[in-house]
């Protein structure tokens, strides 16, 4: 299945990806701001055989319209609770702040309430990570908490923002 806007277009996760997810998750500029961190191209492989399999994870590859693969954005869903937690990346730094973020989060978050019929999405944020906690909020996430000092990078100490959204609050 294939989500389109007008900058991205979200695809299934092929093998083919692999190598370029390994080399953005070891990417310290990327994965600076990832709970998911170094990985290798046996583990992504066994990473990306698995999807077809797990119901509760919907993940797409964001591509521009012109098809370059840039990132990843998905959902872990929460089948009990009817919620999920939100994750993405674009991982090729060329194309940070040029709204394709923006898009891919506005496309899944609304695949997720409107198809899914979820009733939440929430999402952890390292508090360096003003981009991030920008994009969200502009969408409608809420600041639901934090964990204090959560995170260590490069010997200093950060919360972890946690951020939801309920159907009812989402504008589409
Ligand atoms: C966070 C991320 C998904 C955002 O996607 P993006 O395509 O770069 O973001 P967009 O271009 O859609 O929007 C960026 C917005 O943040 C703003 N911004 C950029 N740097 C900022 C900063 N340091 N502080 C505050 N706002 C900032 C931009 O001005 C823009 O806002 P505007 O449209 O109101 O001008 C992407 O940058 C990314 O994947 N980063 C690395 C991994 C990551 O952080 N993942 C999320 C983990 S929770």
């Amino acid at each position: 299945m294939k989500l389109i806007g007008e900058k991205v277009v979200l695809r299934p996760i092929v093998m083919v990806d692999a190598p370029r997810f390994v080399k953005w998750f070891n990417d310290p500029a990327v994965h600076r701001f990832l709970t998911r961190r170094k990985i290798n191209l046996k583990e992504e492989r066994v990473w990306i055989r698995s999807l077809p399999k797990k119901k509760d994870q919907v993940h797409f590859a964001i591509d521009t319209r012109d098809g370059v693969h840039i990132g990843s954005v998905g959902l872990s869903i929460i089948k009990r609770d009817n919620c999920a937690i939100f994750g993405i990346v674009i991982g090729d730094k060329r194309y940070w702040n040029h709204g394709c973020g923006t898009e891919a989060m506005k496309l899944v978050v609304d695949y997720g309430f409107r198809r899914l019929k979820l009733h939440r999405i929430e999402l952890d944020v390292y508090g360096y990570n003003a981009r991030g906690i920008h994009v969200y909020r502009r969408l409608g996430f809420k600041f639901e908490g934090k964990k204090r000092e959560r995170i260590r990078w490069k010997g200093k100490y950060y919360d972890e923002i946690q951020m939801g959204i309920l159907r009812n609050e989402w504008q589409p």
